[in-house]
């Protein structure tokens, strides 16, 4: 049977369909708009649904489901986004009904780091364990919980929602609304305003030469190929980034002390040049000499984690 799965971001949707075995037919992406009325946005989702199946000559008896991984907080047995902060318009968001409606198929909501973590455990870094944790690092901080090969979200659908503890307190403010979440120190972002700091306080150096344009242009891997080349100021936003980043991860395996504890979204991408002074800084401070217990590795989905995670929301 064929799955179909939406990955939807602050920047691009992202469609695909997929076979029960993990594997991608057809995807594509779209701008998200986020700007626009929900509606809109809803109806792009679905709209890009039906555009996979007629490319792949699929009538709608031949695919299941169609699942969404969403930020923010969902309600997954109403199929309701109770509230995305990256969209203009998305609270108490109808989208199972409104992609049912146009779809006539069943459609699936969840939090698009938990349906992330999914395909991580299903497909991924953490295939055959039955307990793992997935952290998203990108726009925001995604959490994802899985507990005996299910998604944990907690009793009212806003657990698991990591990037939201607070790592200092009155710190750096988060785009919840409060101050010092690990977010604000650990997404894509974060390690991007931290880039720019350094760039701007230290002009003489490889970072500092990115004046201007490329200052706007900067990426995580902006810094990362930095500091690569020998540049001290990026190699220090590095190491205050992993400082924060293996913070909060020791704190999540105090709680959950997964089997794997994967590390996926953008900066994922960096693979050992991030994780292996990450797996240093854990292992020097996780609880009762567990250390070596948890197995941190890097996302092997990448970018196509959350479609897949979303389009196994039908399987479940
Ligand atoms: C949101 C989460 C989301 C994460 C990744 C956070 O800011 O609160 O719901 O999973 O970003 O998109
Ligand atoms: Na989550
Ligand atoms: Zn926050």
């Amino acid at each position: 049977m064929i799955y179909a799965g939406i990955d939807l971001g602050g920047t691009s949707i992202k469609g695909a369909l997929v076979t029960d075995k993990g594997e991608i037919l057809r995807k594509k992406s779209i701008p998200a708009g986020a700007e626009r009325s929900h509606r809109e946005v809803v109806t792009d989702m679905a709209n890009l649904i039906l555009d996979l199946m007629t490319e792949e000559g699929l009538t709608p008896e031949e695919v299941a489901s169609v699942g969404v991984g969403s930020p923010g907080a969902i309600d997954p047995e109403k199929g309701e986004v109770i509230f995305a902060a990256n969209f203009a318009d998305f609270r108490n968001v109808p989208m199972r009904s409104i992609m049912e409606e146009i779809l006539e198929m069943p459609v699936y909501v969840d939090n698009d780091a938990n349906v992330a973590a999914l395909g991580e455990s299903m497909f991924g870094a953490g295939e055959g364990c039955r307990n793992c944790v997935a952290l998203t690092l990108g726009t925001g901080l995604g959490g994802g919980v899985i507990i005996d090969g299910k998604i944990f979200s907690g009793a009212f659908y806003g657990g698991a929602e990591l990037g939201h503890q607070v790592i200092v307190v009155d710190g750096e403010p988060c785009t919840c609304g409060r101050k010092g979440c690990w977010e604000a120190y650990s997404s894509a972002t974060a390690l991007i305003r931290m880039g720019k700091e350094a760039a701007l306080a230290h002009p003489d150096s490889q970072l500092g030469s990115l004046a201007g344009e490329g200052l706007a242009e900067m990426e995580a891997k902006t810094v990362f190929d930095a500091a690569q080349a020998g540049d001290e100021v990026a190699q220090g936003v590095i190491d205050v980034y992993i400082k924060y980043l293996a913070a909060g991860i020791v704190n999540t395996i105090n709680v959950f002390q997964p089997e794997v504890l994967i590390v996926g979204g953008g900066v994922s991408a960096q693979g050992e040049k991030l994780m292996e002074p990450l797996r240093e800084k854990v292992q020097q401070e996780v609880f009762g000499g567990q250390a070596d217990k948890t197995q941190l590795r890097a996302a092997t989905l990448g970018n196509d984690a959350g479609v897949i995670g979303a389009a196994m929301l039908g399987i479940e």
